[in-house]
């Protein structure tokens, strides 16, 4: 009898196993393939072509079994193939693939706006819309800010991310490689300054208050509050570098959005869903959005978003004014279903403010060996290092580049963001078993041992065998 293939999901073993180079010979293959047929605009960080995937490893086609600190940039948060997800999207894919919701709709569509009415922050009374991207998410709720307020004016922040499509480019703060040669991009967007703690003139401790008054005055000046559609925030900025906005900041900002008839955005795409140790970023302050957009972590690894929020805001869009073809698709909304009910079940909010209870002193000790590390933050299992050049804030992306080079080649996947290309971020699935935090955590140490030295230097990063 042929042996079953294995399957992915958390039945996959827990190992960390290098059988090959990071890339092996098979992903080298593949590797060709892709160098043929694929477009050479979209990038690859960690060459290594995925056969399975489960619990916190991937398995790569030639069988090295790697740590993954990625979690696909924080979409898998419940596991790849998690149970309930893949039981929901088999139970769907059996009845019905697409409809249209808007064509003739069907419950795992409304079932999911009433997940999202209960378990975004505020109790008022909400209203969804589903879509397939966080960039579409987001458009759309700057569609709907607009409609309600019949205002254009849109704030975003230094470092934002907002996503790809040209009204997301604009939102979004980095040229190279988003935005560099795809202009013009769409007007009435306005950039202020981040609450950014490490890099705030007079110190971390002065940057959320300092920050605020700073956007009010701006905003006051410069566009006039009286044309602000609304203020769209990230709570804490993902590919920006993980900033986690100095205190006070969001407070102040809703506040004022609110005395000036704003639309407040939190843009929750990469925080959201337990990602920070509370199922939304904007409830470590206290603050209720009027409209918040996710994605990512929504369903488990199926394409789907949302703009939630308040009733007589989302209610303002004229019937027909919100939609697309395949939003809120009912595979993606069932694999959605699946994902909130894990991570209810297994408590992965719990889980999240675990990790970075683990996550954060470890980092902290190894900030205090390596003075390459100028910064250490983040909430939950959204957590990073931010690398500058020694009793410096000049980012020093390159050690970054080698540090990341590290952690790959020894079976550990690790993502670099930030403005300047100098934070390492580390996101894992807040399913990921204790002995692989801490071996992953073991190795970003040997990693920086490796590249920066210092007394903890033991030579190369040792690559786990079979
Ligand atoms: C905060 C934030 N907003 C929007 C987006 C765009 O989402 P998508 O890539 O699904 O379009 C992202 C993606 O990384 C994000 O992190």
């Amino acid at each position: 009898m042929v042996s079953p293939e294995p399957t992915g999901g958390p039945t996959l073993p827990q190992v960390r196993r290098l059988v090959t180079e990071v890339p092996g010979p098979r992903s080298n293959e593949l590797l060709a393939r892709r160098a043929a047929a694929v477009a050479r605009g979209v990038s690859t960080m960690l060459p290594v072509f995925v056969s399975h995937a489960g619990g916190g490893v991937l398995v790569d086609v030639d069988g090295n079994s790697l740590i993954d600190f990625g979690s696909g940039i924080a979409v898998v948060s419940v596991g790849n193939a998690a149970d309930l997800v893949v039981e929901g999207v088999r139970e769907q894919v059996g009845r019905f693939t697409h409809t249209c919701f808007m064509i003739t709709p069907y419950e795992g569509y409304v079932a999911v706006c009433e997940e999202l009415a209960r378990l975004t922050p505020g109790d008022h009374e909400k209203r969804s819309a589903l879509f397939n991207s966080g960039a579409e998410a987001v458009e759309n709720a700057v569609k709907v800010a607009r409609a309600h307020t019949r205002r254009q004016a849109v704030v975003v922040f230094d470092h934002a991310y907002h996503g790809r499509t040209n009204l997301t480019l604009a939102l979004t703060a980095k040229n190279m490689p988003y935005k560099h040669s795809f202009g013009p991009f769409a007007p009435e967007v306005y950039r202020m300054p981040m609450a950014y703690p490490f890099r705030w003139p007079t110190g971390p401790e002065n940057c959320g208050p300092e920050a605020a008054a700073e956007v009010i005055t701006l905003i006051d000046k410069q566009v006039g509050a009286g044309n602000v559609a609304c203020v769209l925030i990230e709570p804490i900025q993902g590919e920006g570098g993980f900033v986690v906005p100095g205190e006070g900041f969001l407070p102040r900002l809703a506040e004022y959005c609110r005395t000036n008839g704003i639309v407040f955005v939190a843009d929750e795409i990469q925080t959201g869903f337990a990602r920070t140790g509370a199922w939304f970023a904007c409830e470590h302050e206290g603050v209720v959005p009027d409209l918040i957009t996710t994605a990512k972590a929504i369903a488990g690894g199926l394409p789907l978003a949302a703009v939630t929020g308040r009733a007589e805001i989302m209610d303002s869009v004229h019937v027909g004014g919100l939609g697309g073809t395949y939003g809120g698709n009912p595979v993606a909304c069932a694999a959605a279903l699946g994902a909130i009910r894990t991570i209810e079940e297994q408590d992965l909010v719990g889980s999240a403010r675990r990790i970075g209870d683990v996550m954060l002193p470890r980092l902290r000790a190894l900030q205090k060996r390596h003075p390459v590390i100028g910064d250490v933050r983040g909430r939950g299992a959204m957590t990073a290092v931010e690398l500058v050049v020694p009793g410096t804030k000049t980012p020093d992306p390159a050690t970054t580049q080698a540090v990341a080079g590290a952690c790959h080649a020894a079976g550990l996947v690790v993502l670099i963001c930030g403005t300047f290309g100098n934070v390492l971020r580390f996101l894992p699935p807040l399913v990921i078993p204790d002995h692989l935090l801490d071996e992953g955590l073991g190795i970003v140490e040997q990693a920086f041992a490796q590249v920066a030295g210092g007394p903890q230097a033991r030579g190369p990063v040792v690559a786990a065998q079979a």
